[in-house]
């Protein structure tokens, strides 16, 4: 269904709203400003990169990769809609070399090529800078050295180059990568980079090919004449992050995607700023979840549906061959309560409603229901595979191999006079603190904790809250315990079957009052690597630190 704004008369908002309906229908009648992206974000540049590290600006000729790719990130304009182009961001491809690996553009898409890899290739990415501020690209979920990694200190300007070169040593799975300049990830990410960076597995047994599908989706907000929206340069709009109200999938607004009567395999990433969608199929059947951040599960799991935040990947398998030609199958997400409280008057505040009165462009909130595609069955009759009842297993990072496992770290994520923070503070370039020193090759518990409650200023800090999708940088890392106990039971009553925390992860959700622990190991690298909420706007803000592996 298609929602009109009132005002205008023009057709506003396509996302097909399945309830809150009405509250959504308020926010709009009472009008919505919609705002130009400003190419050159104003926010102050911090100014403080340095230390590129000498040779990254130029290739190791003693290196020799099996595939050499040049990465150019520039404006464009593409048609996306019917009538005029959009405005994006997007990384050009050109492929040098390519041994037994691909790399291809997805074909009139705003979003970057998809790498498809094999553990142990090595990997040369010329990336050359041509957008008006700085950028880095970032590896995201791979083990890699610190000064491969995009970290925001190694952000290049227009008309640099910096030249990532790396082995790859993860699973087989299904990673991803996009840019990290400090303040400016959310925006850029919003404008059109990113792209997959799949590890191919031999499991032969599992759909290949043109089975195997990735599927990234996002959400963005157009303006009248098919622009991008990006918030307002304000501290409020970005308290919440960008809520899009249309959906977008591999950077196509169609929102519609033709499969033959076969097995498949799908490779789905949350790529939206700060939507956290709750995934289910619209025929009531099980989403069939085969893998997760850091590839395959022990075993696929059967959930009536699954939460995927931004950042985090699942695969899944789906099997269209009882289909009708032209039936339709749809990917929704149902509505869920995210828990998000911003305090001021109580009650819930979603989406549009920020500012202090001034309206921001922006879509439903977080928890909205709607559908995100469909697929419809092809007259093809396709290759049929029949599910793996298991896969490699998963050994568990044992507990008491941890050095502080009686005393885990703990890290809060909350609000603190308008600003999200980690234990209380923010992002500050090369600061590491006490707290976030390890050893190399030691086993950590980290807990994670959302909220502040039982300390200090608790109670009022913990009037505003909302989810925060914790990601680590460098390496992957697994769920030893989710701990609900001081959740609302409102907001976990409708989560509750989402999670997925039986594979390696490299991002989780953390919502309201949630505590999750995890283990980790940290291995092969020293140096500094960043955490951050994935909410790209919270992260911008400063809920980011850094931890430094010692020797
Ligand atoms: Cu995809 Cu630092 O993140
Ligand atoms: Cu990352
Ligand atoms: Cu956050």
């Amino acid at each position: 269904m298609l929602l009109k704004d009132t005002a205008s008369g023009q057709v506003y908002i396509k996302l097909v709203i399945i309830m809150d309906r009405s509250d959504f229908m308020k926010k709009l009648s009472s009008g919505i400003a919609v705002t130009a992206f400003l190419p050159v974000f104003t926010f102050c540049n911090s100014n403080s990169r340095t230390s590129i590290p000498e040779g990254s600006y130029n290739v190791n000729n003693a290196f020799n990769p099996d595939v050499d790719v040049e990465l150019s990130a520039i404006r464009n304009n593409i048609q996306v809609l019917s009538g005029d182009k959009t405005g994006v961001y997007s990384y050009t491809l050109k492929v040098l070399k390519a041994d037994n690996a691909t790399v291809e553009n997805l074909p009139g898409s705003w979003l970057g090529p998809v790498f498809r890899v094999k553990q142990g290739q090595k990997i040369r990415v010329r990336f050359k800078n041509q957008l008006p501020r700085e950028s880095v690209i970032h590896w995201h979920g791979l083990h890699i050295p610190p000064e491969m990694d995009g970290h925001p200190m190694y952000a290049v300007d227009n008309g640099e180059q910096y030249v990532y070169e790396f082995e790859v040593n993860n699973r087989p799975g299904t990673y991803w990568f996009h840019p990290h300049p400090d303040k400016i990830t959310g925006p850029q990410v919003y404008q059109g980079l990113a792209g997959m960076f799949i590890v191919e597995d031999n499991e032969n047994h599992l759909p290949t090919g043109e089975y195997d599908i990735p599927i990234i989706i996002q959400d963005r907000i157009f303006d009248g004449n098919n622009q991008l929206v990006y918030l307002q340069n304000n501290q409020m709009s970005q308290v919440q992050g960008l809520l899009g109200d249309r959906i977008v999938v591999n950077g196509n607004p169609d929102n519609k995607l033709p499969v033959s009567k076969s097995t498949y395999r799908f490779r789905m990433l949350n790529g939206s700023n700060a939507r956290i969608y709750k995934l289910a199929w619209s025929d009531g059947s099980d989403v069939i979840v085969i893998g997760t951040d850091g590839g395959l599960l022990p075993q696929p799991e059967r959930k009536s549906y699954v939460m995927l935040a931004p950042g985090e990947r699942i695969e899944i398998w789906k099997d269209f061959s009882a289909m009708n030609t032209d039936d339709n199958v749809l990917l929704q997400s149902l509505p869920f309560n995210d828990g998000t409280s911003m305090g001021m008057g109580g009650g819930m505040m979603g989406g549009g409603m920020m500012g202090g009165g001034m309206m921001q462009a922006a879509g439903p909130a977080n928890g909205t229901g709607f559908d995100i595609c469909a697929f419809t069955a092809t007259s093809e009759r396709g290759e049929r595979k029949s599910l793996p009842s298991a896969f490699q297993n998963i050994s568990s990072i044992p507990e008491s191999e941890a050095v502080n496992a009686a005393s885990p770290r703990q890290f809060r994520f909350y609000n603190q006079h308008m600003q999200w923070v980690i234990n209380g503070e923010t992002f500050g370039m090369k600061e590491v603190a006490d707290w976030e020193k390890v050893r190399l090759n030691t086993t950590e518990i980290w807990e994670f904790i959302n909220g502040d409650s039982g300390r200090g200023m608790g109670m009022m800090q913990d009037m505003m809250q909302m989810p925060h999708p914790v990601h680590l940088h460098g390496l992957q890392f697994q769920i030893v315990e989710r701990d609900v106990s001081e959740m609302q039971q409102a907001v976990w009553e409708t989560v509750k079957d989402g999670f997925i925390d039986n594979g390696w992860q490299d991002t989780f959700l953390l919502l309201p009052g949630m505590k999750v622990k995890i283990a980790l190991k940290f291995e092969d690298y020293t140096g500094i690597y960043v955490y951050h909420c994935h909410n790209l706007e919270h992260e911008d803000m400063g809920m980011m630190r850094n931890f430094e592996v010692l020797e």
